[in-house]
């Protein structure tokens, strides 16, 4: 099971549409997605989702890898990504991985956006890295990732280790301010989002068109 896959997140027009599309649209860049790799010694659910559309499932075994491609449109707004090894669907209890795939930047111009979000609770350790990146320049396509060594460790009062994954809850990462609590999540994992309005340091922007590899246990 470790064959890459290809699974739309959206429903794909018939072959000739899709090229209709191709024609019409040319000013698009070819359509990119998301490698989901699983490289834990265990096995993980993994649950993808765009704005309100359904949960996508995957199970990816070790070392196992899922591709999901964003469609013709190339598009995927608000696209959350997390992962369970006891197939916890809720994604308040794990390390989440955010897309806008082709945001509008307002002057017809479209660009992707991505971060890895500890403001609900970190789980399992991730990395972000584009595929294709036209340049690298901090946290212009840059890699961000996240990895607590010892969640046990780590997760002490004020946050709290919960749920069968085990995940450690970040208790004010949904509020407007940092506390000691986020702080903590913050020294950890300096490029992840600690709290709501921690967008400097954690927000990262690529190319429309990048492809990027989301990496369980990098
Ligand atoms: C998670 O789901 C997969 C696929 O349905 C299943 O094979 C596996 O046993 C489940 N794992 C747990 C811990 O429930």
């Amino acid at each position: 099971m470790t064959a890459s896959r290809r699974c739309p997140l959206h429903p794909l027009p018939t072959a000739g549409a899709g090229l209709l599309l191709a024609v019409l649209l040319a000013a698009r860049p070819a359509s990119a997605g998301i490698n989901l790799h699983n490289k834990c010694a265990f096995a993980l659910g993994v649950y993808a989702r765009s704005g309100s559309n359904p949960t996508y499932p995957y199970y990816l075994k070790p070392g196992a890898q899922q591709w999901l491609d964003f469609g013709p449109a190339n598009l995927w707004p608000a696209g959350v990504i997390w992962a369970s090894k006891s197939n916890n669907t809720n994604n308040g209890q794990a390390t989440e991985i955010e897309f806008t795939i082709g945001g509008d930047m307002g002057n017809g111009l479209k660009q992707d956006f991505y971060d890895i979000s500890l403001v609900n609770a970190y789980n399992h350790p991730v990395l972000v890295t584009p595929l294709n990146p036209p340049s690298v320049s901090g946290n212009w396509c840059g890699s961000p990732s996240c990895t607590i060594s010892s969640l046990s460790g780590f997760c002490k009062l004020p946050n709290y280790l919960t749920g069968k994954d085990p995940a450690c809850i970040n208790k004010d990462g949904p509020g407007l301010v940092a506390t000691t609590g986020t702080k903590a999540f913050k020294t950890a994992c300096p490029k992840a989002y600690s709290y709501s309005k921690d967008d400097a340091t954690s927000t990262f922007s690529c190319k429309w068109g990048t492809n990027y590899n989301v990496i369980f246990c990098p």
